[in-house]
């Protein structure tokens, strides 16, 4: 049986695990409370899923997801990772996570951060530009949804991209981390896109399903002279 371990079991990490049980794949979850404070998931997840520590989260199944808070990352136990490839969620938000000089001047890409805090693996960036909320009625919509993933390593991203695939959305080559700001916070492939909403913003604090937003549509988001939502200039792509 296909495998996969989740770290965070908040809103993406619970949201990921379901779409993983449906798929028939083992889950490990784990957060940082303990095994303990996950009955409840459990229960509703079903038999297909256990709750465990990090660490064993982190060696089960060949690509763990990491669904916790960029404030985390530095706690997390990093020699369980090593030689891995990693599903990272994570986007930066300062009020949550503290002020990251790095990412605050544009310097580098969360994901590339990330890549830094976890020096041994391959960091592959997929389900951070989407709501919690969306992803239960988007995962095998008609037509179907489309995620970019980016990430260096061509074979680490390949795999993703087969995760992605089997828990119910298609998958867009969003390039490398460095490129990777494309979809993340205030970037044109963030989260509105997603939104049934006409302006895109009334999900965030409003819960609805969100609408099926196809492959060749989710690739023009990404596009250069989307850019510029982002605060850089077109000629950084
Ligand atoms: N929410 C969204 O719609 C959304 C969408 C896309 C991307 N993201 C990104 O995905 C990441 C997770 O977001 P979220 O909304 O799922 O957060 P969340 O609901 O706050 O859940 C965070 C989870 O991380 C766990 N955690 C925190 N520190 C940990 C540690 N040191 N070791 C193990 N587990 C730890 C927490 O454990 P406890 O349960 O024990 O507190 C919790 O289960 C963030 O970077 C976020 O920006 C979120």
């Amino acid at each position: 049986m296909k495998r996969i371990g989740i770290i965070g079991s908040g809103s993406i990490g619970a949201a990921v695990a379901r779409l993983a049980v449906a798929a028939d794949y083992e889950v490990l979850i784990a957060n940082s409370r303990g095994p303990e404070s996950l009955t409840d998931l459990i229960d509703e997840l079903g038999p297909r899923a256990q709750a465990g520590e990090v660490r064993a989260a982190a060696e089960f199944g060949d690509i763990p997801v990491l669904a916790v808070p960029l404030a985390a990352y530095p706690n997390l136990p990093i020699d369980a990772f090593a030689g891995k490839s990693i599903l990272s969620t994570g986007n930066y938000y300062p009020h949550r996570d503290g002020r990251i000089e790095e990412l605050d001047t544009l310097e580098s890409t969360t994901a590339e951060y990330e890549q830094t805090l976890l020096p041994d693996t391959l960091i592959v960036k997929a389900f951070n530009n989407i709501l919690f909320h969306h992803i239960p009625n988007l995962a095998n919509s008609l037509p179907r949804t489309a995620l970019p993933v980016a990430g260096d390593d061509t074979a680490a991203k390949n795999r993703v991209c087969d995760i992605v695939n089997a828990l119910g959305f298609d998958t867009v080559d969003a390039g490398t981390l460095a490129e990777s700001w494309r979809f993340e916070p205030e970037s044109g492939a963030y989260t509105p896109i997603y939104a049934a909403s006409a302006d895109g913003f009334e999900t965030i604090t409003s819960p609805t399903p969100g609408l099926p937003f196809r492959q060749a549509v989710c690739a023009r988001c990404l596009l250069p002279r989307i850019a510029l939502m982002s605060g850089r200039d077109s000629s950084d792509a």
